[in-house]
């Protein structure tokens, strides 16, 4: 079985496909080019649908063994992520920005790069996952990212009926 695919070496390449994307995005707004930033928030979007949901229905569960009740709270932090992403997607559906909307959209830009952050240090513990819980963790990972559901859709329908 050497196709599974590893799950904290792609866990973490997802964040730092995010990380350069958010970066990309507050670059862009900076030029004020707001159709770069939706492109790339879309595309998040798309990357991150699977990752969340991999996360919260079979990652945390899994985690609770080494953070016990402390995963509440980073259910509680994909709430904030979620709403931030919703913010943001709303700001960066026009096609101009007042300077205002701009610097919003940037802050909310920069609250999910501080989720990439502390979501990244929970691989140190994952490190510590038996063989069995890895390949199953891979199995899911990779049911997950077939599934495909983009973030905000995902948050919209099955997240919610949970
Ligand atoms: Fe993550």
């Amino acid at each position: 079985m050497t196709d599974r695919l590893d799950p904290i070496e792609e866990f973490r390449e997802d964040h730092r496909k995010v990380r350069d994307g958010i970066l990309e995005i507050t670059n862009a707004l900076m030029e004020k080019d707001v159709k770069k930033a939706r492109e790339v928030l879309g595309q998040l979007n798309v990357l991150t649908g699977p990752h969340f949901r991999y996360e919260e229905e079979y990652l945390y569960p899994a985690l609770r063994k080494f953070l016990g009740e402390y995963v509440d709270q980073l259910i509680r932090e994909h709430n904030n992520v979620i709403d931030t992403a919703k913010v943001c997607a709303q700001l960066l559906s026009k096609d101009t920005l007042t300077d205002q909307e701009s610097k919003d959209a940037t802050k909310a830009a920069m609250a999910l790069l501080i989720h990439v952050s502390n979501c990244d240090g929970l691989a140190i513990l994952s490190e510590r996952f038996g063989q069995k819980d890895m390949d199953l963790l891979a199995d899911k990972f990779a049911e997950a990212r077939k599934a495909g559901v983009p973030l905000l859709d995902w948050a919209a329908t099955i997240r919610k009926k949970n």
